[in-house]
């Protein structure tokens, strides 16, 4: 591609307006995106942990030394501009929830108490077969499945005409419902919506709200490991309507570690024979995980990752005997604290044996946080842009990339973020990065 191709690539609609962050589920992550974002724009913190804010990108040769920030190379929306709404099956406002959350300190959520007093959630369309361990009463009642999405699309325009956005995307920070496989009713939309008006038990609450998201026309996001718009219906929606659609699971704490030092290994053609990886967490994600049905959606999330990466069909020598097993264990003393352990078994020269072992004291919430603001921008940003369907540059952000028939998902960590990043400069106008010799200033 030439400059000028790339100039011509892409013509971003102008950023005017609010834009409104969509959450169904206003728990610890939710909580802890919206605090830190008012928190952001009152100077009392900075915006660590998104790229959207705080990174730069390099544009042309290394020499002439232009890397401006990403969010001043694009048109996106400034967080001034975003405001907020959700859905929850307890009704409590953002404030209260995010003190029960416990994650953020009540010192940083004091500054903003009342701003966060103001969110209230709309009762949720939820139902205790997909998510068994909890209960909450702030729920919807309709006759069908489609009765119900129904009422989540005037729930959107509702919140959309009083925050006065202009427009909106949704993130999924519900909880984790329990591992389905696609279904009949999951294969085109015509099958979807006679699935919803006959309450097909394979159409889940979180597809509903996928649904009246792409039906009006507002991209979607899915932080969870569940199926939610990744199924051929939902993207056909996403299609027609026009609306770019991401997910799923966010890469946050032991998986972001796995698909960094996978790659390492994989590079210097290092062997890896085991890869044990364990989690303590205590939070209501942690309890809602504790049903194995559940766990079982996180576990295959969890567990694809390393056989992508490291293609033991190509490297038998290295990969064929790779035992991988993860564990996520409810243990309610640590909170949001979650703390994961990794014991990997590699070899080298000789088959000579090491060992690596990995403990991360992460905070779950507060590794989720800028990624649903990234992702709310991002996507916004490609809607303006014109792109629509799924959105692979944004794999960066997800355990279990969302990706299109017949691709397959990439989980490097490096090949995402240049991915995502060379999206960015072709958005842009710009060229992107392949590393050949016009890019690297030889
Ligand atoms: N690092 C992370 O925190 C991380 C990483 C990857 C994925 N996730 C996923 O993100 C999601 C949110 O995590 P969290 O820690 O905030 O959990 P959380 O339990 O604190 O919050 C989830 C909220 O969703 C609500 N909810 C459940 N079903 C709903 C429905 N149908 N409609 C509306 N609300 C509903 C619950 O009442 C709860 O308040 C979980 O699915 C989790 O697995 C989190």
């Amino acid at each position: 591609m030439t400059k000028q191709d790339a100039k011509q690539m892409t013509k971003i609609a102008e950023k005017k307006g609010k834009l409104l962050v969509l959450l169904p589920g206003m728990g610890a992550v939710s909580t802890t995106f919206i605090a830190g974002v008012e928190a952001v724009r009152s100077n009392n913190a900075k915006p660590i942990g998104s790229l959207s804010q705080m990174q730069t990108i390099r544009i042309g040769k290394r020499s002439e030394n232009k890397n401006p920030l990403i969010k001043d190379l694009l048109p996106l929306t400034p967080l001034d501009n975003l405001v907020f709404s959700g859905w929850d099956i307890f009704n409590e406002n953002v404030f209260d929830a995010a003190v029960r959350s416990r994650v953020l300190d009540k010192s940083d959520l004091a500054p903003c108490e009342e701003f966060l007093k103001e969110i209230r959630p709309m009762p949720a369309v939820f139902d205790r077969n997909y998510v068994r361990r909890l209960n909450g009463s702030h729920i919807k009642e309709g006759k069908t499945k489609y009765e119900l999405a129904e009422q989540l699309r005037s729930d959107i325009l509702t919140a959309i005409t009083s925050t006065g956005a202009e427009r909106a995307v949704m993130v999924w920070c519900g909880s984790t419902e329990i591992h389905l496989n696609p279904a009949p009713c999951h294969m085109d939309i015509d099958s979807f919506e006679r699935g919803m008006k006959e309450d097909d038990p394979a159409i889940s609450p979180s597809q509903l709200y996928a649904y009246a998201a792409l039906s009006e026309g507002i991209p979607y996001a899915n932080g969870a490991p569940n199926l939610s718009a990744d199924v051929p219906a939902l993207e056909q929606l996403a299609i027609e309507k026009k609306v770019p659609v991401t997910g799923k699971d966010f890469k946050t704490g032991q998986t972001l570690m796995k698909t960094a030092l996978a790659p390492a290994f994989k590079s210097r053609m290092l062997g890896v024979t085991g890869w044990f990886s364990t989690n303590i967490l205590g939070n209501r994600d942690g309890e809602v995980l504790d049903d194995p049905d559940s766990f079982k959606a996180k576990e295959v999330t969890k567990s694809g990752v390393l056989d992508t990466i490291l293609e033991p069909e190509s490297y038998p020598d290295l990969y064929k005997d790779l035992y991988h097993k993860v564990r996520i264990n409810y243990y309610p003393p640590r909170g949001d604290q979650k703390e994961g352990w990794d014991n990997i078994d590699i070899f080298g020269w000789l088959n000579y044996p090491m060992q690596i072992k990995v403990d991360f004291q992460c905070r779950d919430s507060i590794l989720a946080a800028p990624i649903v603001l990234d992702l709310a921008l991002f996507l916004d940003l490609a809607q303006r842009a014109g792109k629509y369907g799924t959105q692979e540059w944004l794999s960066f952000y997800f355990k279990s990339p969302h990706v299109n028939v017949g691709h397959l998902p990439e989980h490097d960590l490096f090949i995402q973020h240049l991915r995502l990043k060379n999206t960015l400069r072709v958005f842009a106008g710009e060229q992107p990065l392949t590393h050949l010799p016009e890019d690297l200033d030889i």
